[in-house]
């Protein structure tokens, strides 16, 4: 089975701050885009990747990607596109680069630039093992609760049923095409925030493996010092 990595990685990051395209902003010296495309590039199962990149940012993206260290055993050919005006236009341009032979993508943020290749390689090996639809997930330590318009709880979600879901998730080729074109066609309703989401409008069903701490979003500055302090540890134990 020949399988894809897809990097949405053309969001600006407006929540880190101002400055450069949330996906090229450093951590630890490398731009955050950098460690995500080499978490699926060191993975066994990964032939071809994608990325998304800033519509303006794409001759200056494909440049740094043909530089970068993307591991020794690195054997995933890198392609770079033109991102769209949000994320699922991100994906969808990026799917438009992705080979016929390609039987499953995995779809996996440039803002989340830790996540551990054994994730990759778990994710790729449920979906090769036939699963339609995975996603990584870990349960929910905080206690969620749903407020109105007016600021007042209006219940409290039992938390055993929760997971917070993270990427790469991991799709048969055909199933995440069908979820897009679906999505495309019918606009409208309440953003979906990730790939499963437009999957899950199809009736397809959507698995569920365990996810890890290490693959957390890089969405804040308190985000960044904790990526750093993971790569300190990680550099410590000799893993990057
Ligand atoms: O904004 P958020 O952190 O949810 O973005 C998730 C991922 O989607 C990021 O990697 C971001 O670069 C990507 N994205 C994109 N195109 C957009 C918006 C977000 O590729 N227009």
């Amino acid at each position: 089975m020949s399988i894809a990595g897809v990097v949405p990685a053309a969001g600006r990051g407006e929540r880190l701050g101002p400055g450069e395209p949330k996906a090229l902003r450093l951590l630890a010296g490398r731009p955050l885009l950098v460690y995500a495309v080499r978490a699926l590039s060191v993975a066994q199962l990964i032939d071809i990747i994608v990325v998304a990149a800033p519509p303006d940012r794409v001759p200056a993206v494909r440049a740094l990607l043909c530089a970068a260290d993307l591991g020794a055993r690195a054997s995933a050919e890198v392609h770079v596109v033109s991102g769209g005006m949000t994320r699922q236009l991100s994906v969808r341009a990026a799917l438009d680069h992705v080979p016929d032979e390609v039987d499953a993508v995995l779809v996996h943020d440039a803002a989340r630039p830790l996540a551990p290749s054994e994730l990759v390689d778990a994710v790729a090996r449920a979906v090769r093992g036939g699963l339609p639809a995975v996603v990584p997930g870990l349960p929910v330590s905080d206690t969620v609760k749903r407020v109105g318009a007016d600021g007042v709880v209006t219940d409290t979600v039992d938390r055993a049923t929760l997971r917070a879901v993270q990427t790469p998730q991991g799709f048969r080729r055909d199933v995440l095409y069908a979820a897009h074109q679906r999505a495309a066609e019918q606009s409208g309703g309440p953003p979906v925030t990730d790939d499963a989401g437009l999957v899950e409008r199809l009736g397809v069903p959507v698995h569920v493996i365990p996810g890890s701490e290490e693959a957390f979003k890089v969405t804040t500055p308190l985000d960044v010092t904790f990526a750093e302090a993971l790569l300190a540890v990680r550099r410590g134990a000799d893993v990057c």
